[in-house]
C-alpha cells in the first residue's frame, strides 16, 4: 500500500488561529475547539494531525473519566515559537488595516497628506506589542515537561535580559541571538535582517554546559531559585570573539569598562542562540506596583489618553537639576513625562535601587500627577554610551513612548585605564540623532544642567547668561559630602532625597568596610592583619572579623586545593562573607594570597556595593619570603614536593591599583599596621 503523504499544514490564518486556540485552551474537547475555529470536526482532526506531525503540537493524556475526552493537546516550544511568529504577522496585518481605515476616515489616503502622519505613528506606539509568553494553561503543561529537560541556571544579567525578551521590551528580538545576528549586531548595529539593534543579547554559558547540548534541543531556563521561566529552543552555539565584541560594541578592549570586564571575567566562553518560549515572568517582591511591562504601560497611556510621552532614563537619585531637565523636556516636546529608572543592573558602585526608588517616590510629589508617571525598568545596563542610548530608545519605544531624553554622557562608563573618558560627552546624542527615524522616537537632547546663582535657577550649561556665577556639584563631590557628613545645599537637592541618602549611607566612620591584604605566602599578611584586628577592636564601635587565608581554608574551603579554579572559588567565598560583614556595618579583614587580578576585582565590586574596599598589597619580595620560609613550604615547593606553589610554580599577578602598598622588609609589624590605620583615617573610615 502506498504510504500516505504527510498532511499539509493549514494555511497561515487558520494555523495561527489553531495554535492560538490550543494555547488558550489545550484541554478543551475537540468539538469546542472546532466550534471556536468555525470548522468541522473532520477538518479539525486533519489539521491536528498535520500540526502534530510537524512537531508544533503534542498529544497529551488528560486523565478524564470520559474516554472521548482523554486526549488533550499542548503546544511544543516549536509550536509556541511559530505562534509568536504568526502573531507578529497578525498584528502587522491589523495595524495595516487600521492605517487604511484611518486614512479613509481622515482623507489622508487621498494623497494630500502622507499616510505616515505623526498622529498615526503615535497611535501605533500604543497598540499591543507581542510578548513571548504562552497562555497560563500551556505554561502549566510546558513546565511539567520542562522538568525533564536539561537546564541552565540564569545569571542575574541573563534573567534581566530574559524578562525584557519575554515581555516585548526587546522587541523585535524573539530569543537570545544566534551567531549570524550576533556578528551582524557587533559589526553593524543591525540584526541579520537589517533591523537596527545595537546591543548583543546573548546567553553565555560554560564550556562544560555547552559540551552537553546540541542545536535542536530544548533547554529549560531557571532563575536563581530554580524556577523554570522559559524554554530555549537551541538553534546555535558558538564561541564569540570577545576582544572584537569589546572593541566594536564598547569602543575598547579595556577592562576598566564595566561591560568589558563582565565580558572577559564573568561571562562564559560559549554563547547559545535560539527562540524563547516564555513560561512565567521572573518574580519581584519589591516595588511590585511600580513595575510595568511594555503592554501595561501602553494600556496605561491609552487609558489616560496620553499620546505623546517623553521618557527619562536614569540610574541615579533625582536631584533638582534632573527635575528641571525633565520639566523642560516635557514642555519642549509638549508631552507627558515617564520617569523610567533602571532597577535591574547598573554601574557597579551605584546607589542601590531600593534607596533610589525611595528617593524617586519622595520627588514624585513635586511633579504634577496628571502629566507625570514613574515606572521601574528591570534592565541590565551595559554602560555602552552611544550604542546604549540607541538601545534605550528602542526599549522606550517598545514601552509606548514617543520621545526620549538624551543628556550629557548618556550611560557613560567613566574613565578608561589611561584615565580618559571612553566616549565624548555628546557622542550618544550624535549617534541617536543619526538613527532617530529608524528608532521611531524623537530625541530631546540636553546639555549639562547647572545652577546659576544670580538667577536662582537651572540653565543648560550653554545658555548661562554671561558673567553669572555657575554652581555645580559633581557626582564624586556629592559622594564625598555624603561620606563625610558635609552639608548638601538646597539648591542642589531636595531635603527628602538627602535625608534618604544619608539614611542608607551614614558617614563613613559609621559604615562597614573591608581591608583586603594580598601578597605571597610568608609576606607577612596574617601578622599585619592580626595586629590590625587588635588595634581596631581596641578602638571599638564596630565588630571586627578576621578572614585569614589559613583559617578560611580550614573552616570555609577545606575541600579546595590550589588550582586556579579552586583559588578563585576560595577568594569569592571570602569576598562574599566580607561583603555581608560590610553590608551589616562590620569590619572585615581578609588575608589570602589572592593571586589573580580579575578575582580581586570581582571581590572589590561585591564589597563596594556596600562600603569601602581597601586593597593592601603586602609587597614583600619572593626572595625575602623564601629566605624567611616560616612554614618550610618554599623548600618543599623548590623540591617539587608541593605543586602549584605561588611564586615558584604558580603565578602571582601584582596589584596595580591597590589603595596601599606596604613593604615589610626592614619594617616592624607595628609600623606596617600603623600605615594601614593612617590610610583608613585619611579615607574617613575611622574617626580622627
Ligand atoms: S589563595 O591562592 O588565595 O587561594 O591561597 P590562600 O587561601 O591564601 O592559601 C595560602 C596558604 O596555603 C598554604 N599553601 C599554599 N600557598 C600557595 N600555593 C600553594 N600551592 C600552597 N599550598 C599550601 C600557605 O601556607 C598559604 O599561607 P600563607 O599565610 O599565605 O603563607
Amino acid at each position: 500500500m502506498p504510504i500516505a503523504p504527510p498532511p499539509a499544514l493549514p494555511e497561515e490564518d487558520l494555523l495561527f488561529r489553531l495554535l492560538r486556540q490550543l494555547d488558550l485552551a489545550p484541554d478543551a474537547p475537540q468539538r469546542a475547539t472546532a466550534e471556536a475555529l468555525g470548522i468541522s470536526l473532520g477538518r479539525l482532526n486533519a489539521q491536528l494531525r498535520a500540526v502534530s506531525e510537524a512537531g508544533l503540537v503534542r498529544v497529551t493524556d488528560r486523565q478524564s473519566a470520559d474516554r472521548r475526552q482523554r486526549v488533550g493537546y499542548a503546544l511544543t516550544s516549536r509550536g509556541a515559537t511559530e505562534k509568536a511568529r504568526l502573531t507578529d504577522r497578525f498584528l502587522a496585518r491589523k495595524l495595516a488595516e487600521y492605517d487604511a481605515l484611518h486614512a479613509e476616515l481622515t482623507g489622508t489616503g487621498s494623497g494630500l497628506i502622507s499616510l505616515k502622519t505623526r498622529t498615526q505613528l503615535m497611535q501605533n506606539h500604543l497598540a499591543p506589542i507581542q510578548e513571548l509568553y504562552v497562555s497560563p494553561d500551556s505554561a502549566q503543561k510546558l513546565k511539567r515537561e520542562a522538568a525533564d529537560l536539561i537546564s541552565w541556571d540564569l545569571t542575574q544579567r541573563q534573567t534581566c535580559d530574559l524578562e525584557l525578551l519575554m515581555n516585548g521590551g526587546f522587541s523585535p528580538l524573539k530569543g537570545f541571538m544566534v551567531q549570524e545576528d550576533y556578528e551582524s549586531v557587533v559589526e553593524t548595529m543591525r540584526l541579520a535582517d537589517g533591523a537596527l539593534w545595537p546591543m548583543p543579547i546573548t546567553l553565555d554559558v560554560s564550556e562544560e554546559f555547552a559540551a552537553k547540548i546540541e542545536p535542536g534541543q530544548d533547554i529549560a531556563l531557571r532563575d536563581a531559585e530554580g524556577v523554570i521561566l522559559a524554554i530555549l529552543s537551541l538553534s546555535d552555539k558558538y564561541v564569540p570573539n570577545k576582544a572584537r565584541e569589546a572593541e566594536k560594541v564598547y569602543g575598547a578592549d579595556d577592562i576598566a569598562h564595566p561591560a568589558v570586564n563582565y565580558l572577559h571575567n564573568v561571562a562564559g566562553p560559549v554563547y547559545l542562540g535560539g527562540a524563547i518560549t516564555g513560561i512565567q515572568t521572573p518574580m519581584h517582591y519589591d516595588f511590585r506596583a511600580r513595575r510595568d511591562t511594555p503592554n501595561e504601560l501602553r494600556a496605561y497611556f491609552r487609558k489616560l489618553g496620553w499620546r505623546r510621552i517623553v521618557a527619562f532614563q536614569t540610574r541615579n537619585p533625582l536631584h533638582r537639576a534632573h527635575q528641571e531637565l525633565t520639566f523642560r523636556a516635557a514642555r519642549e516636546a509638549q508631552a507627558n513625562l515617564l520617569i523610567h529608572p533602571v532597577v535591574g543592573m547598573t554601574k557597579p558602585g551605584d546607589v542601590d535601587h531600593f534607596t533610589r526608588v525611595r528617593c524617586y517616590e519622595a520627588v514624585l510629589d513635586k511633579y504634577p500627577s496628571a502629566t507625570t508617571t514613574m515606572s521601574l525598568l528591570n534592565l541590565a545596563m551595559r554602560m555602552a554610551g552611544p550604542r546604549e542610548a540607541v538601545w534605550h530608545g528602542l526599549i522606550r519605544k517598545n514601552h509606548g513612548c514617543t520621545h526620549f531624553i538624551v543628556g550629557r554622557d548618556h550611560a557613560g562608563p567613566g574613565k578608561n585605564s589611561a584615565g580618559q573618558d571612553f566616549y565624548g560627552p555628546y557622542d550618544a546624542q550624535t549617534l541617536f540623532k543619526e538613527h532617530e527615524a529608524e528608532i521611531g522616537l524623537e530625541m530631546v537632547d540636553f546639555k549639562h544642567m547647572v545652577y546659576v546663582q544670580e538667577k536662582a535657577q537651572y540653565y543648560p550649561a550653554n545658555e548661562v547668561p554671561e558673567g553669572d556665577t555657575v554652581l555645580d556639584i559633581s557626582g564624586t563631590e556629592l559622594r564625598r559630602r555624603l561620606r563625610e557628613g558635609i552639608e548638601i545645599p538646597e539648591w542642589f537637592s531636595f531635603p527628602e532625597v538627602v535625608q534618604e541618602l544619608r539614611r542608607t549611607s551614614p558617614a563613613r566612620s559609621k559604615q562597614g568596610f573591608t581591608v583586603f591584604f594580598t601578597g605571597l605566602s610568608g609576606s607577612g599578611k596574617s601578622t599585619i592583619a592580626n595586629a590590625m584586628m587588635v588595634k581596631l577592636m581596641e578602638m571599638g564601635g564596630r565588630p571586627v572579623t578576621l578572614l585569614d587565608g589559613d583559617v578560611v581554608r580550614k573552616h570555609l574551603s577545606s575541600e579546595l586545593g590550589f588550582s586556579k579554579e579552586h583559588r578563585d572559588i576560595n577568594i569569592r567565598r571570602i569576598g562574599y562573607v566580607a561583603s555581608e560583614i560590610t553590608k551589616n556595618g562590620g569590619i572585615a579583614i581578609c588575608a589570602p594570597i589572592a593571586p589573580y587580578t580579575a578575582t580581586r576585582r570581582a571581590v572589590r565590586e561585591m564589597i563596594e556595593a556596600f562600603g569601602a574596599f581597601i586593597e593592601v598589597h603586602v609587597a614583600t619580595s619572593l626572595e625575602e619570603c623564601e629566605k624567611r620560609d616560616r612554614k618550610g613550604l618554599y623548600k618543599l615547593a623548590r623540591e617539587g614536593k608541593i605543586k602549584e606553589f605561588t611564586g615558584i610554580s604558580d603565578p602571582y599577578e601584582e596589584p596595580t591599583h591597590a589603595e596601599l602598598v606596604v613593604d615589610t622588609e626592614g619594617m616592624d609589624v607595628d609600623y606596617c599596621a600603623q600605615q594601614v590605620l593612617l590610610k583608613l583615617e585619611s579615607m574617613g573610615l575611622i574617626a580622627a
